[in-house]
């Protein structure tokens, strides 16, 4: 039995299978309509979402399979203080394969060792966040024909923002990727992405403070929105929580094919004059999460497409 917890639980070569599924999820889409008939996923969600937990109800839906869940913690049996491990063994019996978001870190791992069935990690904490890492490996795709050989900003929250560190993950493993890193000094990489990810893999990245000076090099904008809920104090938040605001007059100096990738929600850090911009992809990025979930499900579930 397989899990999804990090994006480096699949090979490259199993994310590029993946990637082609989906791709061809996207293009053939009745062909998949009946692949999960009688299977059922579960959504177990202990903290707030839109995107992922609606994107993968959406993906199971459009496989021709069932939904059940809880969208927040309030709603299930942890409000009475029912464990992880505990929630995952009985909802092995009621599903065929689960993706968990809890605030803690290592959450998803605890349910994995717990469960019979697969689990997808679908956020844990300030952690990592595999499932939108596989979204922005097929945004990239689509949009530059390539996953090698780009210079990749990722700017904003950089400490607490799962889905970087799960891209940073991802991104390293293909050939000549170039990271700027652009963040306020509080909220850069953690030690662990910079020294057992990027420094061990020997990955050429810089760590910058000035977004106008870093934008010329880009081939990727990855922009974040400041994580406000993993703050110790609010103060802290207010003060960096408009670190960056990319608008039309940053956008001049950036190259005339460097894309926008935000995994939303986006809060003040990405201005909405923005959008019509034909660079702008964090909404066509949204689209292909449901793609890759549908091909992340059929992938777990060992289904056999005919
Ligand atoms: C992200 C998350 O939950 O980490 N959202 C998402 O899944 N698309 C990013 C965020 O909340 O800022």
């Amino acid at each position: 039995m397989r899990h999804m917890l990090n994006p480096l639980d699949f090979s490259v070569e199993e994310i590029d299978r993946l990637l082609a599924l989906a791709d061809d999820i996207e293009h053939h889409l009745p062909k998949y309509a009946h692949v999960c008939d009688g299977k059922k996923l579960a959504t177990l969600f202990y903290e707030p979402s839109t995107r992922t937990r609606l994107s993968f109800e959406s993906a199971m839906l459009s496989l021709g399979g069932s939904v059940l869940g809880f969208s927040s913690a309030d709603a299930s049996s942890a409000a009475k203080g029912e464990s992880v491990a505990d929630t995952i063994r009985m909802i092995s019996c009621y599903a065929d394969i689960a993706a968990i978001r809890h605030p803690k870190e290592g959450a998803a791992l605890v349910a994995a060792q717990k469960s019979s069935i697969p689990v997808i990690n679908a956020g844990d904490g300030g952690h990592q966040h595999p499932t939108q890492t596989l979204t922005d490996l097929m945004t990239i795709h689509a949009l530059t024909g390539r996953l090698s050989d780009m210079t990749i900003g990722l700017c904003g929250d950089l400490k607490f923002g799962r889905t970087v560190h799960s891209l940073i993950n991802a991104m390293a493993r293909y050939p000549d990727i170039r990271f700027v890193l652009i963040a306020p000094d509080e909220l850069r990489v953690p030690s662990y992405i910079r020294e057992d990810v990027l420094r061990a893999r020997n990955i050429t990245f810089k760590e910058v403070g000035n977004l106008d000076e870093a934008m010329p090099e880009l081939d990727i904008l990855y922009m974040t929105r400041v994580q406000r809920e993993r703050f110790f104090n609010e103060e802290d938040y207010i003060r960096l929580k408009d670190s960056y605001i990319l608008d039309r007059k940053k956008m001049k100096l950036a190259k005339p094919d460097m894309y926008i990738l935000h995994p939303l929600p986006r809060v003040n850090e990405i201005a909405t004059e923005i959008d019509d911009d034909p660079r702008a992809a964090y909404f066509k990025q949204a689209q292909y999460g449901v793609y890759v979930r549908m091909a992340l499900i059929i992938t777990l579930l060992g289904l056999e497409v005919k």
